[in-house]
């Protein structure tokens, strides 16, 4: 609702449309419109610079007069019968031309019910609508490799691939589609971007929240699942994709999905997982996940999970991408790093080669959105010292920022049917498959040393393990 208002706002909503709420609640319109009014008021100056400033009635009144709402349950005929009638008097009062974006706001339980019952229904069938009939779903697109599967297998019953969007709200952002302008609409990155340059990646989606009211979602669901497949594999394919050639929304989608299919298979030996004990997260105490409402007092479920993948294709063989992400970590930040090679030694031999940092690129996606290249330079005098510095970019040096909430773009894009940046059932299936030796060999086997990090830290020592075979270490997360 936020993202409606603001498309508003900005002009992006069609001048004709209407907004139905279907919901087995007993409730009126005006309760409804009421209970949204209310929602957004909440909203308003919220969460930085991109919240809403106010509400205001010439944006407001065309959406409120727009909303109507029916009591439905999902899983009664009865409901999508009177659904039916509800659009057809929407179609004919507004002259919508048959088109409609079903958007399943629910739990993930109902999603194939639903499908299945607008199919039954005749409300997706194009042959015998007039306009586009489009299916919105979000994550939890099932629970692993087998769900996942099954879940598409029985939308793709009732709808075209072309007719569902599935939302990953990672690549509503805006530094994360920036990753693509980065890399395709300038000459100066791609040549570099290769196993030639580059000595590994580092993607760190790191949260100081903690798992707050959701417990209960939370032990059924756990970091890996929660995060990995999903938004951090966003990240991977946009970093790692080969130059789509094209911007239609197919040529894209191909390029990312070939990327998971070609991710080395998994063992228990590239992932770690930790769980958040009581700790300090600005000067405020926080307790232990175990002391959350809704969770087990012994709960084996991880809040972090940090793994090693490597990408067996010509441009990433040999590069590994070390991902992570936790709740209740120092502090929030979602980065891309590009570590490059060193230098060969030679020309500086004479100067401390091995106390400099190595060059990186750093994609900062949230907070504080940058790009920023990490290089050295020589220190002012007449020695011949080396020194870390850094050029930034900063989009709010840049760019005014417009009040988003994150899903003005994807909703847009539904309108006009532009897939993008939603995920083929294809490129789903497969980052389940990258995940599932992980999670089968988890449930398999329980954790022994639970917890293992302190809220407030970077993450159990184990994640610092992982790279330190390698040589490597984590960037300190900032
Ligand atoms: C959600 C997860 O999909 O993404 C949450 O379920 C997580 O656990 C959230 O906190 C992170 O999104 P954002 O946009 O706040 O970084």
């Amino acid at each position: 609702m936020p993202a409606l208002y603001n498309l508003a706002r900005t002009g992006l909503l069609p001048p004709r449309f209407a907004l139905i709420g279907v919901d087995h609640n007993d409730r009126s319109t005006d309760e409804w419109r009421g209970k949204i009014k209310e929602f957004l008021e909440e909203q308003v100056g919220k969460s930085g610079e991109g919240a809403l400033k106010t509400i205001d009635d010439r944006y407001w009144s065309p959406i409120a007069d727009a909303m109507s709402f029916l009591k439905g349950d999902f899983t009664d005929d009865g409901a999508f019968v009177a659904l039916k009638q509800r659009l057809a008097d929407c179609d004919k009062a507004k002259n919508l031309g048959g088109n409609v974006l079903f958007y399943l706001a629910t739990a993930d339980r109902f999603f194939a019910t639903i499908a299945q019952k607008l199919g039954e229904a005749g409300l997706v069938d194009t042959k015998e609508c007039n306009g586009f009939r489009r299916l919105i779903v979000e994550k939890p697109f099932g629970q692993d490799l087998e769900s996942a599967k099954a879940l598409n297998t029985c939308l793709l019953k009732y709808l075209r691939e072309d007719q569902i969007y599935r939302i990953d709200h990672f690549l509503g952002k805006e530094t994360v589609q920036n990753i693509l302008a980065l890399r395709f609409a300038n000459g100066l990155f791609e040549p570099i971007w290769n196993r030639d340059r580059i000595d590994h990646v580092q993607i760190t989606v790191a949260e100081s929240i903690g798992v707050g009211t959701r417990g209960k979602f939370y032990e059924a669901t756990g970091a890996l699942r929660d995060m990995v497949p999903n938004h951090l594999f966003q990240l991977v394919a946009m970093t790692a994709m080969e130059p789509p050639v094209s911007f239609e929304a197919e040529d894209i989608r191909a390029k990312k999905a070939e990327i998971f299919k070609a991710v080395h298979p998994l063992t228990l030996a590239d992932a770690v997982r930790g769980q958040y004990d009581a700790g300090t997260i600005e000067e405020q105490k926080v307790s232990a996940y175990r002391a959350e409402p809704n969770v087990s007092a012994d709960s084996t479920v991880e809040t972090f999970v940090a793994l090693r993948l490597m990408i067996d294709n010509w441009r990433w063989a040999g590069v590994p991408f070390y991902l992570r992400t936790g709740k209740r970590l120092k502090t929030r930040s979602t980065e891309i790093a590009i570590r490059f090679k060193r230098a060969p030694h030679a020309l500086f031999r004479d100067t401390p080669m091995d106390e400099l940092d190595a060059d990186w690129l750093i994609a900062r996606i949230q907070p504080d959105e940058s790009i920023r290249l990490r290089f050295n330079a020589k220190r002012p005098g007449p020695a011949m010292a080396l020194e870390s510095v850094a050029m930034d970019f900063k989009y709010k040096d840049y760019f005014k920022q417009a009040p988003s909430v994150g899903y003005e773009t994807l909703i847009y894009d539904c309108l006009i049917g532009d897939a993008t940046l939603f995920q083929r059932a294809d490129q789903v299936e497969a980052a389940w498959a990258v995940v599932d030796p992980i999670l089968k060999g988890w449930a398999g086997s329980s954790p022994r040393h639970f917890p293992n990090y302190a809220a407030g830290s970077e993450g159990p020592a184990a994640a610092n393990d992982l790279l330190a075979r390698d040589g490597r270490s984590w960037r300190a997360i900032r």
